[in-house]
C-alpha cells in the first residue's frame, strides 16, 4: 500500500456577486433573516450566457490545482467529478472535463452525493492512489445551481442559500509514511431522501412523453426541495458523529485539530461544531458568508481558500466534514 496526499489546489467562482438585497427585490426575503438564519452575505452567480457551465467551472479550478501540484495536465491519470448539476442529464461532466483539459484517454468517474460529494470523491481518489492503481487523481467539485432554483417567493427557503462555483484537488502518491490522507469515513441513510432532493426530471416519476405534454408551469419537481429544520437537525448529529469517527480511528482526539474545513452548509452548523469540539476561531475555517452553500464545491473552494491564507501547514491535522442530501455524510482525516 501506498499512501496518498493533496499536492495541488484551486477555486472557481463566477465574477458576478448576488447579495441579499438583490435577491430582496425579486423575492419576498431581507438581509437581516438570511444573515441571521444561515451567516450568507452574497453569493456567486453564472450569468447566463457567459459561457461559464459547471464544467468549464470545474475545468478552471483544475487548471489551478495541476499547476499548483507541479505535474503536467498529462500526468493526470484519473478524473472524479462531483456535483448535482451536471451540464447535461448525460454523459456527467468527468468526460467533458477529459476533452476541455485534452488530456489522454483516461477513467472519468462522476459522483453524485450531493453536498458530500467531495468527501466522497476524495475517498474514492484516496484508495485508487494506496493500491498504486493510480498517481495522480484530479478530483473536482463544481456546481452551477443558479440556473436551476426557484428566484420567486416560492423557493426562497432553498434559493437564497445556494450559490455557483468550482474547486478542485490533484491527489498523488505520497512518499512519506506519516503525511497524507489518514482515513475517510462514508455514510448514508436513504430513508429521508426526499427531505433534500430535486424530483424531476428522474425517470422514477412518469414518463418523460407525459411530462412534456403536461409542461405544468407549477409542477414544483423540478425544483430542489428542503425541508430545512429536519435536516439542520440530522446535520449537527452527523457532523459531529462523523468527526469523532475519524479522530477515533487515528487515536486523535479533538484537541489535535489544527483545522476543521467543513461543508458551508449553514454558518450555525459550523458554529455549533465549533462549539461542541471546543475549537478556536482560527481552527474552523469558514466562508459562506461570501459564496453560500456551493455543494459538491463548498469544501474544495474553503480548503483551497484557507491553504491560500496560510491557515494550513505542514505536518497540520486538517479535517473535512461534510452532510446533506440523501441524507449522505462524511469526512476526512489529513495530516498535511
Ligand atoms: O447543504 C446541505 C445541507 N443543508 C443544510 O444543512 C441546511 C439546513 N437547514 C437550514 O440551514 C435552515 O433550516 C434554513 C436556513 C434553510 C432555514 O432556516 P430556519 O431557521 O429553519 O427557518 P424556517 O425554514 O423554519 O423558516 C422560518 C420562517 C418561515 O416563516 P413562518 O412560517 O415562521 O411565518 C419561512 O416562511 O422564515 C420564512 N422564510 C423566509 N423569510 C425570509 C423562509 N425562507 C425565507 C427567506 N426570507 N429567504
Amino acid at each position: 500500500m501506498f499512501n496518498s496526499k493533496i499536492s495541488g489546489l484551486g477555486y472557481y467562482v463566477p465574477e458576478n456577486v448576488v447579495t441579499n438585497d438583490d435577491l430582496s427585490k425579486i423575492m419576498d426575503t431581507n438581509d437581516a433573516w438570511i444573515q441571521e438564519r444561515t451567516g450568507i452575505k452574497e453569493r456567486r452567480h453564472v450569468v447566463q450566457g457567459d459561457g461559464d457551465t459547471t464544467t468549464t467551472m470545474g475545468v478552471k479550478a483544475a487548471k489551478i490545482a495541476i499547476e499548483r501540484s507541479g505535474i503536467d495536465k498529462d500526468d493526470v491519470d484519473f478524473i472524479i467529478f462531483a456535483t448535482l448539476s451536471p451540464d447535461y442529464y448525460f454523459p456527467g461532466p468527468g468526460v467533458l472535463v477529459q476533452r476541455d483539459l485534452g488530456i489522454k484517454t483516461v477513467g472519468a468517474l462522476d459522483v453524485r452525493n450531493q453536498c458530500s460529494g467531495f468527501v466522497y470523491a476524495l475517498s474514492v481518489a484516496d484508495q485508487y492512489v494506496k493500491t498504486g492503481m493510480y498517481k495522480n487523481v484530479l478530483v473536482i467539485g463544481s456546481e452551477l445551481h443558479s440556473h436551476g432554483l426557484d428566484m420567486t417567493t416560492r423557493g426562497r427557503g432553498v434559493s437564497v442559500i445556494f450559490g455557483d462555483g468550482a474547486g478542485a484537488a490533484i491527489v498523488c502518491r505520497e512518499e512519506s509514511s506519516d503525511k497524507g490522507i489518514l482515513s475517510t469515513h462514508l455514510h448514508s441513510e436513504g430513508e429521508h431522501a426526499e427531505e433534500l432532493a430535486l424530483i424531476a426530471p428522474g425517470m422514477g416519476k412518469r414518463w418523460v412523453t407525459d411530462i412534456l405534454k403536461d409542461n405544468d408551469p407549477e409542477d414544483a419537481s423540478y425544483l430542489p426541495h428542503m425541508n430545512g429544520q429536519f435536516v439542520f437537525k440530522n446535520a449537527v448529529v452527523r457532523f459531529s458523529e462523523v468527526i469523532i469517527e475519524g479522530l477515533k480511528a487515528n487515536n486523535l482526539e479533538a484537541k489535535d485539530i489544527d483545522m476543521l474545513v467543513p461543508h458551508q452548509a449553514n454558518l450555525r452548523i459550523s458554529q455549533f461544531i465549533q462549539k461542541k469540539f471546543g475549537l478556536g476561531d482560527d481552527q474552523v475555517f469558514n466562508n459562506i458568508m461570501n459564496y453560500g452553500n456551493t455543494t459538491a464545491a463548498s469544501i474544495p473552494i474553503a480548503l483551497t481558500e484557507a491553504w491560500e491564507q496560510g491557515k494550513i501547514k505542514s505536518g497540520d491535522l486538517v479535517v473535512l466534514a461534510a452532510f446533506g442530501s440523501g441524507f449522505t455524510w462524511g469526512s476526512v482525516i489529513i495530516r498535511w
